[in-house]
Formats: C-alpha cells, sequence, structure tokens
C-alpha cells in the first residue's frame, strides 16, 4: 500500500471510504437535515466554539475567500501576515477583491514576529482585518496565533485564520482566541477527501458582514445561515464528502480532542528526531516546527526531485517537494489526520535507503 505522506490530501481509514459509497439522498430532504446538524454540532466540538459553524462545498482556497468577501468592502485596510505561499495567496485573494493590502512578509521557515505586527497595527490605525495563516504548509511552520490573536483583539480588529492545516490536529480554541472567521478543509486533519471547506465565524464577523460590500454570491454566509437553520446547504453540497465527514468526526470525537492533539506533537516530534539522525537539516525553524508537516532542507549533494522519484516507485511512500522558490529546496513529510508513529518509521526506513540513492551524503 502506498503511504501517502503529503500535507494533504491525507489517507482516510477505510469506514471514510465505505461511508462514501453509499447510495445518493435527497439534500432537501430530512435524512440529510439530520446528517448536516449532527455534523456541524461535532464540528463546533472540535473548533471549540459556540459560534455558527458553515460547511461550504469547495476546497479550502474557497473558504479563505468566503472569508475575505463576507467582512471587507473594497478598499478596507487590511494587514497580511505572510510567511509563505499560503499566506501570500490569502493576500492575494484580498487584494482581488479590492482590498488595500499591507503586506508583512516574513523570512520564509520563519514564524511571525508578534512585535512587527504591532508596530504594522500602530503605523496604520485605518487597518480593519488582520490575515493570518495559522499552519504555514509550504514551509512547515506553525504562527503562535495565541500571541498574535490577543495582540489584534487589543486593537479591536477582525481576525481572519487560515486554519486549513492546523484545525482538528493542533491546539486552536477558536473562541478562547477570537479568531472572527476560522477556515479549514476537509482533505487535512479531517481524514476525509477534499471537497469541502469548514468556517466558524464569531459574532464580530457577523456584524462586519453586514457592513461588507464585497461581490458574493456563491460564498455567500448569510445565506449558508439561513439555510442550514433549514437543514440544508444554499447550493447542492458534496454529499459523499459530508458522509465521510459525519464517520471521521465520530472517530475523531471517540479518540478525543487532547488525544488527536497528543498524537500529531508525537509524531511531528518523531519525524523531525528521524531526519535529524539522518543527518538532515530541518527547514523550519525548530521553536516554531509544525505538528502537522515537517519540512526539510536539501543540503549535502541531495537531488529533491530524484528522492521522491525514488521515494515513489521503489518505496511507494508519497512526500511533497517545495512549493514555488522553494523548489528543489526542501522536502515535505506531512504527518497529519490519520497518522501514528509506525507510518513514520516507515517513512523513515525509506529515506535511510533513498537518502544516499539520490546525492546526499551526510556531513554531519
Ligand atoms: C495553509 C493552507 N492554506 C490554504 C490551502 C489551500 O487549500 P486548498 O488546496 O484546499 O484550496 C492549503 C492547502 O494545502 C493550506 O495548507
Amino acid at each position: 500500500m502506498t503511504e501517502l505522506r503529503i500535507p494533504g490530501p491525507t489517507p482516510c481509514p477505510d469506514e471514510v471510504l465505505k461511508a462514501m459509497g453509499r447510495q445518493m439522498i435527497n439534500h432537501r430532504g430530512p435524512e440529510f437535515a439530520r446528517i448536516l446538524n449532527d455534523v456541524t454540532a461535532k464540528l463546533k466540538q472540535l473548533f471549540q466554539t459556540k459560534n455558527d459553524v458553515l460547511l461550504l462545498t469547495g476546497s479550502g482556497t474557497g473558504g479563505l475567500e468566503a472569508a475575505v468577501v463576507n467582512t471587507l468592502s473594497p478598499g478596507d485596510k487590511v494587514l497580511s501576515v505572510s510567511i509563505g505561499v499560503f499566506g501570500d495567496r490569502f493576500a492575494a485573494i484580498a487584494q482581488q477583491f479590492g482590498a488595500e493590502v499591507i503586506p508583512l512578509c516574513f523570512e520564509w521557515g520563519k514564524a511571525a514576529d508578534v512585535d512587527e505586527i504591532r508596530q504594522a497595527l500602530n503605523k496604520e490605525p485605518e487597518i480593519k482585518a488582520v490575515l493570518v495563516t495559522h499552519n504555514e504548509t509550504s514551509t512547515g511552520v506553525t504562527n503562535d496565533l495565541a500571541q498574535i490573536s490577543s495582540l489584534v483583539k487589543e486593537y479591536d480588529k477582525l481576525l481572519l485564520v487560515d486554519a486549513i492545516s492546523s484545525l482538528g490536529s493542533i491546539e486552536l480554541p477558536v473562541d478562547d482566541w477570537h479568531c472572527d472567521v476560522t477556515v479549514t478543509g476537509s482533505q487535512k486533519g479531517w481524514m476525509v477527501p477534499p471537497g469541502l471547506a469548514m468556517v466558524a465565524i464569531s459574532e464580530q464577523a457577523w456584524r462586519a458582514g453586514t457592513k461588507a460590500k464585497m461581490a458574493r454570491f456563491y460564498w455567500d454566509f448569510a445565506k449558508a445561515k439561513s439555510y442550514l437553520e433549514k437543514g440544508q446547504t444554499p447550493w447542492t453540497p458534496a454529499i459523499s464528502i459530508v458522509f465521510a465527514l459525519s464517520v471521521a468526526l465520530e472517530m475523531m470525537l471517540k479518540e478525543g480532542l487532547a488525544n488527536i492533539i497528543a498524537r500529531h506533537a508525537r509524531t511531528a516530534k518523531m519525524a523531525r528526531h528521524g531526519v535529524k539522525e539522518l543527518g538532515l537539516h530541518l527547514f523550519a525553524e525548530e521553536s516554531h516546527a509544525s505538528n502537522t508537516v515537517t519540512s526539510v532542507a536539501a543540503s549535502d549533494g541531495l537531488d529533491v526531485k530524484e528522492l521522491l522519484k525514488i521515494l515513489r516507485e521503489e518505496h511507494q511512500v508519497v512526500l511533497a517537494g517545495g512549493q514555488q522558490k522553494l523548489q528543489g529546496k526542501i522536502f515535505r513529510i506531512g504527518h497529519l489526520g490519520w497518522v501514528v508513529e509506525e507510518d513514520i518509521a516507515r517513512v523513515l526506513k525509506a529515506l535511510t535507503v533513498a537518502l544516499p540513492q539520490a546525492g546526499f551524503r551526510s556531513t554531519s
């Protein structure tokens, strides 16, 4: 069996896959309403929120677009805190819809510096919202969202959070950290195929929504909420993925959120320790290394493309390369969702054999 260890899509347990094979049901009927209400209630528990949670059919990027267009108007100033590819994407969405984006970019591999965010907020009092990526999948770095959120709330700004590769895997108490819109995607820690974005919306975000003038139709939160009250979604949902999510959430609640978070911390630690033992270097600063994805620097003659090919073809282990300017410079091991220590052990075993074949000569 292939060991899929990219940071999403992630492997799905058999029970989840089986649920996907169910016959279709009426998405405007009572059975779907029951499932949707149940899934929404379970998501609230795992998001640690009492606020509204909406299920949107689309990928995570759709959820990010929804966060922007439902809270902002063209011309609004937003501070974009970016530490990689996905932070840049969040900013690009806001820009595309007419926001005045003030970029605050940090070196890839490092976390955002809270003092610099404070300086930016002091410099531009008109800033309405702060966009931040909790876990930057492209670099394997987790921002200190607790600190960032308390700062953003000290300045009374809206906080829009890309938690696509963290929520359900890394601690993120949505209400305690005062996140206004929090976005995640089904194909990450939720052990479900791609197809759904899940978003939590605070009271403050709803209030902003009543004044937000950005164009929106498919991603209209107010419409989604009014349909949810009837146990429906405004548009035909990805019913099979909802079936799958229902089973996955049941499994997650059975395991318990604290245990899930601890399991991710253990597997991540094992991955970091293992690659260092092999003589490799972590790309992310270790104090903020992600518990869902480990990024490894390509050093000492390592040809990343060759490594990924050998792993895929000879060991049935699929890892991810670097994105954009990190292409060829790093590789990434995804360890989120359905992952245990044995999975990481298999990856490390395959790496031990494949690294020298891909040109790596350890100097440490
Ligand atoms: C942090 C982060 N943001 C955004 C995205 C984009 O999500 P999607 O590919 O589901 O649109 C991803 C996907 O890898 C991600 O990891």
